[in-house]
């Protein structure tokens, strides 16, 4: 199998790709220590032209745990990017810079761009909103961690799907394991685009288009709450039209099963109301802290410093033989 260099799209992985990163994340949750120098030596950069807390952070977080070094920038505006710079140029420089790069940018597929002048891997921290592929692996390892399996779940999926990069890849990656349904909840502005329920048709996966979370809600596995995404809208109007369409609150969990979980990328707005937070089935919080082992993970494949790792206890079983 060729070198997997960049992730740009979830579609960049398969099964056998997130089975490894399942494997790794939950190694490093046994035994952290473990992993605590692997990236001694490297240098991940974070190229972020749009906010973030958790994608930046916990990648940073990731690398440093790892023994390794961050540097980077957080908005475009103290970057040359102020000055007209490409972002081509930009990452032409930093790929002199680190040893791997991760890029947030508003406009789709300029992660893409950079990848293809980069002389180093390239993660799409999100594009737009086209996709979030680290948001997946996020939200893969949550699932795992919580059910043990990413198969025969009913996933609902409410709020901003037309816009929502992570449900995009999220819907991508869980649509290649059997018995997985899906529960579209939006308003008929915001669903899901075309290409994805394409997607669903060709793979034979069961979908439904609903505008109720009430009567959707007792159904679900995994209920997916999502902002309404106000810096994608056109036309401030219709994005005041549709804000607070979808409220998850205590009463409505009374409709939930006992053991589903709610997930959220976040950051949220008023989507769930801060008294669902005490509800055990809360599993937003618990989502950002997978995210540090799924980009632990991530950075491990894409450096490949396991094989190191393996290089390593190979020379110390060899000199333990020779000392013996
Ligand atoms: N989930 C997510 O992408 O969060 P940030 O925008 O804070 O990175």
């Amino acid at each position: 199998m060729p070198y997997q260099r960049d992730i740009l799209n979830i579609s960049d992985f398969d099964k056998a790709d997130f089975d490894y990163i399942l494997s790794v994340a939950g190694s490093i949750a046994e035994s952290p220590g473990r992993y605590s120098e692997v990236a001694k030596g490297k240098l991940l950069a974070t190229l972020f032209f749009e906010p973030s807390t958790r994608t930046r952070l916990s990648f940073e977080s990731a690398m440093l745990r790892m023994g390794g070094q961050v540097l980077g920038f957080s908005e475009a505006g103290v970057s040359s990017t102020a000055k007209g710079e490409t972002p081509e140029d930009t990452a032409r420089t930093v790929s002199g810079y680190c040893d791997i790069m991760v890029v947030r940018h508003p406009t789709p597929l300029v992660p893409h761009r950079m990848a293809e002048v980069s002389s180093v891997p390239v993660i799409n921290a999100g594009d737009g909103s086209n996709e979030h592929p680290t948001q997946t692996l996020t939200d893969l390892v949550t699932i795992h961690r919580r059910f043990g399996r990413l198969d025969h779940l009913t996933l609902g999926l409410c709020g901003d799907l037309k816009h929502g990069r992570t449900v995009h890849s999220l819907v991508k990656a869980l649509s290649l394991y059997p018995g997985n349904r899906f529960l579209l909840i939006a308003p008929d502005a915001l669903q899901m685009p075309g290409d994805v329920l394409e997607l669903l048709d060709e793979r034979q996966v069961s979908y439904a288009l609903t505008d109720q979370l009430e009567s959707s809600i007792g159904q679900v596995d995994i209920l997916y709450m999502t902002r309404i995404q106000r810096e994608r809208f056109q036309n401030p109007t219709e994005y005041r039209r549709l804000k607070g369409v979808y409220i998850l609150d205590a009463e409505k969990m009374k409709s939930a099963k006992e053991d589903m979980i709610v997930m959220h990328p976040l950051p949220r707005v008023d989507e769930i109301s801060p008294e669902v937070d005490a509800d055990p089935r809360a599993w937003y919080i618990i989502q950002t802290r997978c995210g540090v082992l799924a980009r632990m993970a991530l950075i491990i494949k894409l450096l490949k410093l396991n094989d190191f790792m393996g290089e390593r206890s190979r020379h110390a079983c060899a000199a333990a033989h020779h000392s013996a």
